[in-house]
């Protein structure tokens, strides 16, 4: 079976169990706390969803979650698919295409990731608004779908103004100090070298992860606006050594995330998509 044909059939699955939707969330690392505070409309096992991806590393639960927040009918993915697990980038990035066919019309993205920008601190939170994609893959190779966008695509457009306007007014109101910045992807699973973080800064990127780029191109593909947040769970900062665990990096991101959670509840309640 071809890829859109599994991504029509999953999206069929869940329109019957759920209807259509507003808004995607995809949590990241230790970002589950996201969605506690929605009242959970439908709670749907990845396993249980026809041609679903599973995910499998420790801190990534693995399912569904639909509920509400003000107007908006949002569905969180609990758990991402991460390309150092193995899974291709079409797998990788199933999730948006099935949430674009469902009707969203804002994809919120969060990941935990390492500052590179020296201002940084470990627990601060940073507005996403450019990307580096230094995987060395894209999830658009391959065939293209003209029914979903076109082949060549410009990622000028990527991360909103509109709602990253609206998120920077939302961290003044409420006292967050909301970092800024470019957040630069790597394949992973390894950490990087001191030369590799010298070289990232000096490409102008302020936070690195091993995430996020190949689901935000192929929002980009299919037209659907993106506001993204990375956790900085450590400071990636060349000839300073330190200890990093990914132990380290969960602790980080739970401690950050009820800030994060309370930023992006606002902005859910204060628009109507
Ligand atoms: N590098 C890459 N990925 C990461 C990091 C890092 O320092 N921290 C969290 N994810």
């Amino acid at each position: 079976m071809d890829i859109k044909d599994m991504v029509f059939e999953t999206k069929s699955f869940l329109e019957k169990k759920i209807g259509s939707i507003d808004a995607a969330i995809i949590i990241g690392s230790g970002l589950g706390n996201l969605v506690q505070k929605m009242n959970v409309e439908e709670e749907i096992p990845y396993k249980d969803i026809p041609h679903f991806p599973k995910s499998t590393v420790k801190g990534h639960a693995g399912e569904i979650i639909v509920g509400h927040i003000g107007t908006n009918k949002v569905l969180a993915f609990n758990g991402r698919f991460h390309y150092y697990e193995g899974y291709s980038l079409s797998e990788v990035t199933y999730p948006v295409r099935v949430a674009k066919l469902l009707g969203a019309k804002l994809l919120i993205v969060t990941n935990a990731a390492g500052g590179l920008n020296p201002k940084f601190h470990v627990g601060d939170l940073m507005l996403i608004n450019d990307h580096i994609n230094f995987m060395g893959v894209n999830p658009l190779i391959g065939p293209n779908i003209e029914e979903w966008g076109p082949r060549f695509v410009d990622l000028y457009h990527v991360y909103s103004d509109e709602y990253m306007e609206k998120l920077r007014k939302i961290a003044v109101e409420k006292g967050v100090n909301l970092r800024e910045g470019v957040y630069l992807a790597v394949a992973g699973p390894t950490y990087e070298t001191h030369a590799e973080l010298k070289m990232m800064q000096g490409f102008g990127a302020d936070a690195v992860g091993m995430s996020t780029v190949p689901e935000c191109i192929v929002a980009a593909h299919m037209g659907l606006p993106v506001l993204g947040v990375s956790v900085i769970t450590d400071l990636a900062l060349p000839y300073i050594v330190q200890e990093i665990t990914h132990e380290m990096v969960l602790q980080a991101a739970e401690t950050a995330s009820n800030t994060l959670s309370e930023l992006i509840w606002q902005l859910l309640e204060e628009v109507s998509l």
